[in-house]
């Protein structure tokens, strides 16, 4: 396997944002598929596209802009992702998780992450926002991991621990901030898989098995990353469709479906992570 030297590109992209954007960030967060619009809250932003950040992989997804938004969100100094770029479109791991450990090299000691997924469990309706409380992570049973490689021991130990991914502290804020905001919360595990086709009936009757809640094509990734360089991380995502258990049941999924469920998810996301974030100001 052919390794790139990942500290001199993490350190060139970040020098490059601080040309633009000199400031520390504290929080960082990622938006998923139709959830960019929370980006439109930062105070004060400097817009980078990532195709003028060094060594950063461009999003062909739609729906995900491709830039960092860089301000201010309730007095708290953050990075903002409106897009970001997955493993399904043929990037490699180390380029696909980049951006997280940017994030931490220019000072996020936090990372919030969001995405569009299904609904695997039969309790949850589309348009439903949940809590990340844990996640499988399918393509690293598969031995695909951004974690393998070289060690970059400037972040963090050859064998992270994952038992407190998602920190508990954060989520019970997370709760509270929804209960104050009458936003509906649901809270679930998020397995993760490479994409780009849907999940098979059978797949998703396996996944419902093995005790996922929800299903998508990102965030495991970038939540390895952060968590090596001991980032706290808060994850949600939004129902999008629900999974088909049986090819009887409702509708084949789309990207277009997704798109439209987000519209409805981004108003609730946006109340809680403000609620957060004004907790953490
Ligand atoms: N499966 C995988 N990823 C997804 C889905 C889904 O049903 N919906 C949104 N992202």
């Amino acid at each position: 396997m052919q390794h790139v030297d990942q500290e001199k590109e993490i350190q060139e992209a970040a020098d490059y944002i601080r040309t633009r954007a000199p400031r520390d960030w504290r929080v960082m967060i990622v938006l998923g598929s139709g959830l960019g619009p929370l980006a439109d809250e930062v105070r004060n932003p400097v817009v980078i596209p990532y195709s003028d950040i060094p060594h950063f992989a461009q999003s062909t997804v739609p729906g995900h802009s491709g830039r960092f938004v860089i301000g201010e969100l309730l007095g708290v100094p953050v990075g903002v992702m409106q897009g970001r770029v997955h493993f399904y479109e043929g990037h490699p791991m180390w380029q696909v998780t980049l951006p997280v450990r940017v994030g931490r090299r220019l000072g996020a000691d936090t990372l919030i992450v969001t995405n569009a997924a299904g609904g695997i469990n039969r309790g949850f309706e589309v348009a439903d926002l949940m809590l990340i409380s844990d996640h499988v992570n399918f393509l690293g049973m598969s031995g695909v991991n951004p974690l393998i490689g070289p060690n970059l021991d400037s972040f963090g130990p050859r064998f992270p621990e994952m038992t407190t991914a998602y920190d508990a502290e954060l989520r019970a804020l997370a709760k509270r901030v929804a209960v104050e905001s009458s936003v509906p919360l649901q809270e679930g595990v998020y397995v993760g898989l490479s994409g780009p086709a849907f999940e098979t009936p059978a797949e998703l009757r396996f996944l419902r098995t093995i005790g996922a809640d929800a299903v998508g094509m990102s965030t495991v990734n970038e939540v390895l990353v952060a968590r090596h360089s001991g980032m706290k991380v808060l994850g949600f995502s939004g129902i999008t469709n629900l999974a088909r258990l049986s090819p009887d049941e409702g509708e084949p999924p789309s990207h277009e479906e997704v798109t439209t469920a987000s519209v409805k998810i981004a108003p609730k996301l946006i109340s809680i992570v403000r609620g957060v974030l004004a907790q953490l100001a």
